[in-house]
């Protein structure tokens, strides 16, 4: 049982093999926090953890008969705006007389075997026995409010998981203005915060900085989680790397609006929050009525970056990804996008999917361009009926076709918005997020349909339903395009547009809860321009994500060397594009793409009717690779070794959790001869008392010299060594596989 309650002092401690969380209820009614890291054993009192770690000075506000008793500088866990912290508050009310003054005090606590879903919200989820459940009740008296907290600490997984709720008890309504799913105050601030940044086709780089006096935060006002900032932080100590040391790491389970910040205060102390970004948030809270913020990951590793990676991935693809798809294995998929573009008809698809059948393609994707009159992006968006100029017989005769050939058939959608040419438009305009005082920005040509209303999502339900059903659908690229502007809706009145950008992402959860449950095998990828939206809310729903449009194999060391700091790599869609590259005019050889794209789901974007008999070939090859080592990429452990954002070179593994089997890829972006004594790449998490074959050679190596010494790389040309070279120039990579000797 993970959770121990000292019930005589109040006390709470989460712990599994791994990590200890713990807390208390103060003598003021609120929670303080005690520790958070390595594991510790259970004690039957922890008081002595609240120690007042700083005398008071007379700046700070106390109590009466404790003045050392003060809420600046004591640790908590969910700080309440209204009284003596001077920090940014965990929450933040109006009451109706217009005071923010907030107190809620202890009531009790309730425990449960497994957890519990939230209202509405994706969220991680466990069954008893993988996972116990503290709801912590507060209650405030004097406006009848009820405050729960909710922490579930998992069985086999260094993770904890947060949200909050509150309850309307009283009779009059409360304007909920700020309601973080997380606060976390740390007694020092000796860390450096690491960051997923980066904007349309360069997404989530590594971005890094140590804390400093102030706050330091990354968010987003945009309507989705975004191509800029990740919904997700971590704090590492400054000596710690990808293989050791001391790190934390929040993960928002939400795809809208967000803050994550850190507060680094004037007594060198962190408080660390995630929540809803309060900007423009107002959520009016009626009698009866109970609001829940979406859910926080937390994750904790003394195993450096790589463990809290690790440990995030088995929570993911465990308790986030939807069952159907965990042990399922994902289709290689072709898509016509970089193909065709607009330009295609019914033939160009179908001799498209025929020689990717050849290939060892499993499923065709049909992209943009299929409904309406849609031969650019100015228009038909919202109207989900197929071009008849372009496909005569219909989507349903096409799918037919593609299945024909042996492979399954799955299309693009982009169910959020709408063109101003299209008959959606003519016949609903006030369906468009828009101010009708004020002219509409355009973004990619397009609005964004108003998901605060039922009656959008039930018709988007409706419109998609029947084209999975008539053109028995195995896929959907639910793509997302712009952002949302002059943010005001027709339905929701004067004082409740604060919960415009809240609802509308509720409005987004709710069809794909629709269509996810009664079309259980259909597979969801989301893509918001690439990488716009790929965060673990969108996981829950959808299994992989469009990482990003740009496909050229250095850039992809980046982009997928950074998303996997999140997601597990199974779920980063990674495809092999055309030369030069669409987005960077880059050519790389065909090897160097799929060496890249391996370590995801793979697939190509690329008309395999223009390739060579060679190049043919060397797909078809590719693709068995792949098909042999995807069960590996989805369930073993990802390690980073050698960073794109530090040097020339990448690379990365993943080792079988059982560590008799390894898949291991490294890439150099440009020529670099003769540049070290020792020509060798250093793995990691192989058993270091076997013994491993590499790519199927006699020659077997011990694990304890791969990862001390490292596994020989070949040799690099160097203008003189023409007999020994076997490799050069730029954009080299290699992949390797390693099987424990005797097995
Ligand atoms: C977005 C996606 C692309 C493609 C186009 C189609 O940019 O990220 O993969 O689907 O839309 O318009």
């Amino acid at each position: 049982m993970p959770i121990f309650i000292n019930k005589e002092n109040n006390q709470f401690h989460l712990t599994n093999k791994t990590v200890s969380y713990i807390f208390h209820v103060m003598k003021n009614g609120e929670l303080g926090q005690l520790y958070y890291g390595k594991k510790l054993n259970h004690r039957p009192d922890f008081s002595h953890f609240a120690a007042y770690h700083i005398p008071t000075a007379a700046s700070c506000h106390g109590e009466k008969t404790d003045p050392a008793f003060s809420l600046e500088t004591i640790c908590q866990e969910y700080p309440v705006y209204g009284t003596s912290d001077f920090r940014e508050p965990a929450i933040s009310l109006r009451h109706p007389n217009g005071s923010s003054v907030g107190k809620f005090e202890y009531e009790g606590f309730e425990v449960i075997d497994g957890k519990e879903r939230i209202p509405g919200l994706p969220s991680t989820f466990a069954n008893a026995g993988e996972a116990s459940t503290l709801i912590i009740v507060f209650f405030d008296k004097l406006r009848d409010l009820k405050l729960k907290l909710f922490y579930t600490i998992f069985e086999n997984t260094a993770c904890i998981t947060r949200h909050a709720s509150l309850e309307n008890e009283g009779e009059h309504p409360v304007d909920i203005e700020r309601m973080m799913s997380v606060s976390l105050d740390l007694s020092d601030h000796d860390f450096t915060m690491v960051h997923l940044a980066g904007a349309w086709s360069r997404e989530r780089h590594v971005k890094e900085r140590k804390l400093q006096t102030g706050i330091q935060s990354i968010s987003s006002i945009r309507g989705a989680s975004s191509h800029h900032h990740n919904p997700f932080m971590a704090l590492r100590r400054p000596h710690t790397t990808e293989m050791s040391g001391e790190a934390y790491s929040f993960h928002f389970v939400y795809s809208g609006n967000f803050l994550a910040q850190a507060e680094v205060d004037h007594y060198d102390a962190v408080r660390i929050q995630m929540g809803i970004h309060p900007f423009q948030f107002n959520w009016r809270l009626d009698q009866g009525e109970a609001f829940h913020t979406p859910e926080v990951v937390m994750t904790y590793s003394d195993q450096g970056l790589n463990g809290l990676t690790q440990s995030t991935h088995t929570l993911f693809r465990e308790h986030l990804i939807s069952p159907v798809w965990q042990k399922r294995e994902r289709p290689v998929l072709i898509n016509n996008w970089e193909a065709t573009y607009f330009d295609f008809n019914a033939e160009k698809i179908v001799a498209i999917a025929k020689q990717a059948k050849e290939l060892g393609v499993e499923l065709f994707v049909l992209d943009d361009g299929w409904f309406g009159k849609r031969n650019d992006d100015t228009s038909s968006l919202g109207d989900w009926l197929v071009d008849k100029n372009k496909l005569p017989d219909g989507i349903d005769a096409l799918s037919q076709s593609v299945r024909n050939a042996g492979l399954k058939f799955g299309l693009w959608f982009e169910p959020e918005m709408i063109s101003e040419k299209s008959d959606l438009f003519s016949k609903h305009p006030d369906w468009v997020i828009h101010d009708p005082e004020r002219p509409i920005s355009y973004g990619r040509n397009q609005w964004v349909l108003d998901y605060t209303r039922e009656e959008v999502v039930d018709y988007m339900f409706e419109r998609i339903s029947s084209i999975i059903e008539s053109a028995k659908l195995s896929y959907i690229k639910w793509d997302m395009n712009r952002n949302i502007t002059e943010a005001y809706s027709a339905v929701l009145g004067q004082d409740r547009q604060g919960e415009l950008f809240h609802r509308y992402i509720l409005g987004v959860y709710d069809l794909y809860e629709r269509l996810t449950s009664k079309y259980p095998d259909v597979l969801f990828e989301s893509c918001a321009g690439g990488g716009g939206r790929f965060d673990a809310g969108m996981l829950y729903y959808a299994p992989q994500a469009w990482a990003s449009d740009d496909t050229d194999a250095v850039e992809r060391l980046k982009i997928q060397y950074g998303s996997s700091f999140v997601y597990p790599i199974y779920s980063i869609g990674s495809h092999v594009s055309d030369i030069p590259n669409h987005q960077t005019l880059r050519r790389t050889s065909l090897k160097a793409r799929a060496d890249t794209a391996y370590f995801g789901t793979f697939g190509y974007e690329l008309d395999p009717n223009k390739m060579s008999e060679e190049e043919k070939t060397e797909v078809k090859n590719q693709i068995e690779t792949y098909k042999t080592h995807r069960s590996l990429i989805k369930t073993g452990d990802f390690y980073r070794l050698i960073s794109p954002f530090a040097s020339n070179e990448t690379a990365w593994m993943v080792v079988s959790k059982d560590q008799t089997e390894a898949f291991a890829g490294w890439y150099q972006v440009l020529a670099a001869p003769s540049p070290k004594k020792i020509n060798v790449l250093k793995l990691a998490g192989l058993d270091a008392f076997s013994t491993y074959h590499v790519n199927g050679s006699d020659q077997a190596y011990g694990g304890d010299e791969l990862m001390q010494r490292g596994l020989p790389l070949p040799v690099e040309y160097n203008g003189v060594n023409k007999n020994q070279a076997e490799r050069g120039g730029d954009f080299q990579s290699n992949v390797f596989h390693l099987t424990k000797k005797g097995d």
